[in-house]
């Protein structure tokens, strides 16, 4: 209690009116009111004073004013959160319209808050084929649904570049029940979705490769299996006739016997060459036995036969032993290169070059006909340079088309042999 003495003389002394809260000697709080007593004179003759037990109402007001500061402090602190937190936080009214839309949000859209707030988010943030699907994931949290699951939005930046959020959005109620606002997190994923949209391209093409390879396989065997069949076992069987023949009713003299002898002893040289050239266009055993540049001589040989493109082969310093997926490599790539210059070049010359050096051995085969753009190797191109890329990437090597429309092509391929283990 305040000194009452002092008061009771401030009250009747100047007749003023005194009003405190006070505390009582049990901590209560009173509000205490003292006035002047007048008499009908208007005399001023004792004081009055009442006391008036405030304490439950001091108590609550004070407890109000700290959960004020506290709703403050709370809010200051969840608009601070919102703004560190890494992922893409939007809060939105009942009608869809934006009111807080965090820093990620702003970086991510390029949207600042100011250039968003009150814009309903489907307007302008969605494309349109997503709007009709958001709208009814955002109806459904209003009519009170839980947290919808995970779904993937797509968001139109400000500079009109898309990326693809992963989202999930939950109602926050309102003392009535009533959904008052809708929060909604996402991540960013667009580089996850890149990525993956590459790996099923890179999928499709590998199936694709795959089953053009089980079908080239199954034409070759065809093609070689008409071959045997229908060309060489015809022949064959053309000689054994004309072989009967000529035993049954030789010739009268030795001069002629000795003539049609020399024509089927041409025949079947002739006969043996085909069959040595097909048994070698499925396993080059040259390869195997006499080495690379036995085996791309006798493959350049063969070409020269059938085709009126004039061929020269230049080889040094090619080491006499080479690992045997390193040489069966090089071989295929310059099958496959000079079936290409014999069936879409119209070239009239090519060059083979096979030079070993203290790296390795480079391979280069140059044309000097039409040419074309390697830009335009369509997905759907065939499978020769995808087939010789694959093979030269599986023994450590590097390929290369140099190439342009009228200026003739050179394919190089370099592999290493100096870093490989097997023999
Ligand atoms: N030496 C070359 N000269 C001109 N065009 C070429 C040459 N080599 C390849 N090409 C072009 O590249 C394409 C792809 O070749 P390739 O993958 O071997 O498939 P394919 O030979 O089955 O068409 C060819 O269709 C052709 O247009
Ligand atoms: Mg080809």
């Amino acid at each position: 209690m305040p000194d009452l003495d002092s008061l009771i003389s401030e009250v009747s002394g100047n007749g003023s009116l005194v009003e405190r809260e006070v505390q009582g000697r049990d901590g209560r709080w009173y509000s205490l009111r003292m006035r002047p007593y007048k008499t009908a004179e208007n005399k001023i003759d004792g004081v009055l004073m009442a006391l008036m037990d405030i304490d439950v109402m001091k108590r609550g007001l004070d407890q109000a004013r700290l959960s004020l500061d506290d709703a403050v402090t709370a809010r200051d602190l969840s608009a601070n959160l919102l703004d560190m937190s890494g992922a893409l936080i939007v809060i939105l009214d009942p009608a869809g319209r934006i009111i807080a839309f965090n820093h990620a949000s702003q970086e991510r859209s390029g949207y600042s808050f100011r250039e968003v707030e009150g814009r309903t988010f489907w307007d302008f943030l969605l494309p349109p084929e997503e709007v009709d699907e958001a709208k009814s994931v955002f109806a459904s949290i209003l009519r009170g649904a839980g947290p919808a699951s995970t779904y993937e939005r797509t968001w139109i930046g400000k500079d009109g570049s898309r990326r693809v959020i992963a989202s999930s959005s939950i109602g926050r109620c309102g003392a009535d029940g009533a959904v008052r606002q809708i929060i909604s997190t996402g991540i960013d994923i667009t580089p996850r979705k890149l990525a993956q949209d590459a790996l099923r391209r890179s999928e499709n093409q590998l199936r694709r490769l795959t089953a053009n390879l089980l079908i080239a396989q199954e034409d070759e065997r065809k093609r070689v299996a008409r071959e045997l069949h229908d060309d060489l076992n015809q022949r064959m069987a053309m000689l054994a006739n004309e072989v009967a023949t000529l035993e049954q009713t030789p010739p009268g003299s030795t001069r002629l016997l000795r003539k049609q002898l020399r024509s089927l002893r041409a025949r079947v040289d002739q006969l043996s060459d085909d069959l040595r050239r097909t048994a070698h266009r499925l396993h080059p055993s040259v390869l195997e036995h006499f080495g690379l540049v036995a085996a791309v001589e006798s493959h350049c040989s063969d070409f020269m036969k059938l085709h009126r493109i004039q061929l020269k082969l230049a080889h040094r310093s090619v080491p006499e032993s080479i690992p045997f997926d390193v040489s069966l490599c090089l071989y295929r790539v310059t099958q496959e290169c000079l079936n290409n210059v014999a069936k879409h070049s119209g070239a009239r010359k090519v060059m083979v070059a096979i030079r070993g050096n203290k790296d390795g051995i480079l391979l280069s085969v140059t044309d000097n006909g039409t040419g074309f753009d390697p830009g335009l190797l369509a997905d759907q191109s065939g499978l020769g340079i995808i087939g010789i890329r694959e093979r030269v990437r599986l023994v450590d090597g590097i390929f290369s088309i140099n190439s342009q429309p009228g200026h003739g092509t050179q394919i190089d391929v370099r592999v290493p042999l100096t870093t490989r283990m097997d023999p």
